[in-house]
């Protein structure tokens, strides 16, 4: 296990250089500004130095009234679109961490299991999570008794980084280890593919940063994540 080395610059624009490269085919983009394919994800990318025509680049991707996630970027929409959300987080790098195969109990979850993903989504609301995300990356997840009760998965490919999403246990199957073994699994795969592990947290989850923090990952920056309503006319 080691501390990420490696140029970390592309971790400040995760969501446009995801957009720009291994999700381009999961991507829609006008100018210089893209966004996820309906169900994918809600984020959107701008440019650092967003011009008006820039947003009415975004404004016409997203449509009129639609919200525009724009993640972690510092960039501040024009006076007439209206804020829906800002909420302050912590994005924090991971260990590499080399490693055999995946603990028992450990699987893959694909396309069919979608829904049982969204319930367990909805019961424990680690962060977004739409029909298709699980297109985005490998999601694992862990069932008891035929049920899934834990999950995590890989969601932003910014060049040379995986982020770990999604994190979640149902509340009678916590404090068993499920969620460190789903990231430590995660870890493995991302440290096989000769990438980094980070990800994002919220600051107020003292679980989720007590798991990250003993799982190895430190902090980078922080981050403030907002959304802001596209204007209607
Ligand atoms: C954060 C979350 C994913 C943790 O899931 P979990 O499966 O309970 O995590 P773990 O079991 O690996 O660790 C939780 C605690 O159990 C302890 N634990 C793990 N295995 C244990 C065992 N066998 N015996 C006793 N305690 C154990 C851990 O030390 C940890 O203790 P701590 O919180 O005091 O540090 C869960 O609380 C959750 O789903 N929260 C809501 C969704 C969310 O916020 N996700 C994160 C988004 S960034």
């Amino acid at each position: 296990m080691d501390t990420p080395q490696a140029a970390d610059t592309v971790l400040d624009d995760p969501v446009g250089r995801s957009l720009r490269g291994a999700h381009a085919g999961l991507a829609r983009r006008r100018g210089r500004t893209a966004t996820y394919l309906p169900g994918v994800a809600t984020f959107a990318a701008v440019p650092s130095d967003p011009a008006p025509g820039d947003w009415a680049d975004l404004a016409a991707l997203l449509g009129p009234g639609a919200l525009a996630d724009l993640f972690s970027a510092p960039a501040i929409p024009p006076a007439d679109w209206s804020p829906v959300f800002a909420l302050d987080g912590r994005q924090l790098v991971g260990p590499v961490r080399t490693g055999g195969p995946d603990p028992d109990g450990v699987v893959e979850l694909g396309a069919a299991d979608v829904p049982e993903v969204l319930e367990l989504v909805a019961r424990t609301r680690p962060g977004p999570f739409g029909p298709r995300t699980v297109e985005l990356g490998t999601y694992l997840g862990i069932r008891a008794g035929g049920v899934l009760v834990a999950m995590a998965g890989e969601r932003l490919r910014p060049p040379g980084w995986t982020e770990i999403s999604a994190v979640c246990t149902a509340p009678e199957a916590r404090g068993r280890g499920h969620a460190a073994a789903l990231v430590r699994a995660l870890q493995h795969r991302i440290t096989a593919r000769g990438e980094r592990p980070f990800l994002h947290v919220a600051d107020d989850n003292d679980a989720a940063l007590r798991l990250y923090a003993r799982l190895g990952f430190t902090e980078r920056r922080r981050v403030r994540f907002t959304g802001a309503r596209v204007p209607t006319s």
